[in-house]
């Protein structure tokens, strides 16, 4: 093997977008002597206190992401919605930036994104293009039907789920996609790595459990309660998706199990995922990790589970607001096998995603059953009561 020298700061990581995905990925660049820049609107964001320097300013302001290319050696980003255009004119320019903003491009727009997947043959929901989803759209329509926002959505914000014609009140009124809504059996996910060489890591396949009341990620179960023939067919399906679209970093697949056993692609997140804050503690090499050593051009660290784990994401409780009060948390660490992960965000809201716990079992079931007890007694609570 060749050798490689580094010499010291080992490379300067830029890094678009400082929240939590942001922090994680900045703890695990430190950790391994490499320095990080931030850009992000807010000047106590997650990522600050962990961040060599930090840029304020707004994702997408292209002269802002200009400095943070030349204060750094390489970009990636931890969020979709950013200034895509400044990012192709380095990339042109040869500054190196990963995953490509031309594969960002794709992905920001979730009807590209699907065409490009189902041109290339990953298996994805039947969907449509709509100019404008009104009543006469809506009179001749199959129900159940999923509109989605074509860019710009996050946490389930620019999806709605229409059942009939009177769902008229909950259309979207942007520009958008519909898709046949999938009755599936569990929502599965997993990240996958790939090199700039074209070598590739498969994370394990978990299942997402999402909260009915918000649609966001409630708990992760790593690995899924599927059998081998499912996540084998859903691990050449996640890897196919990224190799289509000959995506280089971390990449989040999000996949439908039907039915009828098959796997749809459901979609892809170029970045960092929430599906994936297990890998910190229960495989050989974290997501963030890996990240930082995939835009380092460093070999690809393993994939693999060490131990069944769950997550849950601590979401902001409904009835605060304020500086975050955390309740229970002596209590919450006393369960055996408990990570806590707060995200130092100053100010919680209701269903903020505010910090994260996981917990590495013998079996999946074990750590889910400690999760339920550590959701009864650890709460994101704030200064503030709301009526
Ligand atoms: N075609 C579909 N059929 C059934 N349910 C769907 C469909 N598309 C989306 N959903 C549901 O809505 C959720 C959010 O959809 P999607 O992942 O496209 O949006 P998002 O806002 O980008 O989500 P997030 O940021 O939480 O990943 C999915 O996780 C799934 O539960
Ligand atoms: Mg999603």
């Amino acid at each position: 093997m060749q050798h490689t020298t580094f010499s010291y700061p080992l490379k300067r990581i830029g890094l678009i977008g400082g929240g939590q995905l942001g922090k994680m990925t900045a703890q695990a660049a430190r950790e391994m002597g490499f320095f990080i820049n931030v850009l992000d609107p807010q000047p106590q964001c997650p990522a600050a206190s962990v961040a060599d320097a930090q840029l304020v300013g707004d994702l997408y302001d292209g002269a802002k992401i200009r400095a943070l290319a030349r204060l750094s050696d390489v970009l990636t980003y931890e969020i979709e919605h950013i200034d895509i255009d400044t990012l192709k004119a380095l990339h042109d320019e040869g500054y190196p930036i990963y995953p490509s903003p031309y594969v960002l491009e794709i992905i920001q727009d979730k009807l590209l994104q699907k065409q490009v997947l189902d041109k290339h043959g990953v298996p994805v929901p039947a969907y449509q293009q709509v100019d404008v989803v009104d009543a006469e759209f809506l009179a001749n329509a199959t129900f159940p039907l999923v509109q989605k926002a074509r860019r710009g959505g996050y946490d389930g914000k620019g999806v709605a789920v229409l059942k009939s014609p009177d769902d008229i009140d909950k259309v979207l009124n942007t520009p958008s996609m519909v898709e046949s809504f999938v009755p599936f059996k569990k929502e599965l996910a997993a990240m996958i790595a790939r090199d700039k060489h074209g070598n590739v890591a498969c994370y394990p396949i978990v299942e997402m459990v999402f909260d009915d009341r918000t649609n966001i990620c409630d708990i992760v179960a790593a690995p899924a309660d599927i059998a081998p023939e499912i996540a084998e067919q859903a691990r050449q399906v996640a890897v196919k998706a990224i190799e289509v679209l000959d995506g280089v970093g971390v990449f989040g697949v999000e996949m439908f199990l039907t039915q009828e056993d098959t796997i749809l692609v459901n979609e892809i997140a170029p970045r960092p995922h929430n599906s994936g804050h297990y890998t910190i503690e229960a495989c050989v090499t974290s997501q963030f990790e890996q990240l930082v050593r995939i835009v380092s051009d460093l070999p690809l660290g393993s994939p693999q589970l060490l131990s069944p784990a769950a997550m849950l994401n601590l979401l902001g409780d409904e009835g605060f607001q304020g500086r975050p009060v955390i309740a229970g948390l002596a209590e919450a660490l006393a369960i055996s096998g408990l990570s806590f992960h707060f995200y130092d965000k100053a100010i919680t809201r209701p269903f903020r995603k505010m910090g994260h716990i996981t917990v590495l079992a013998e079996q999946v079931s074990t750590a889910l059953e400690a999760l339920e007890h550590a959701k009864d007694v650890l709460k994101i609570q704030g200064e503030e009561t709301l009526k």
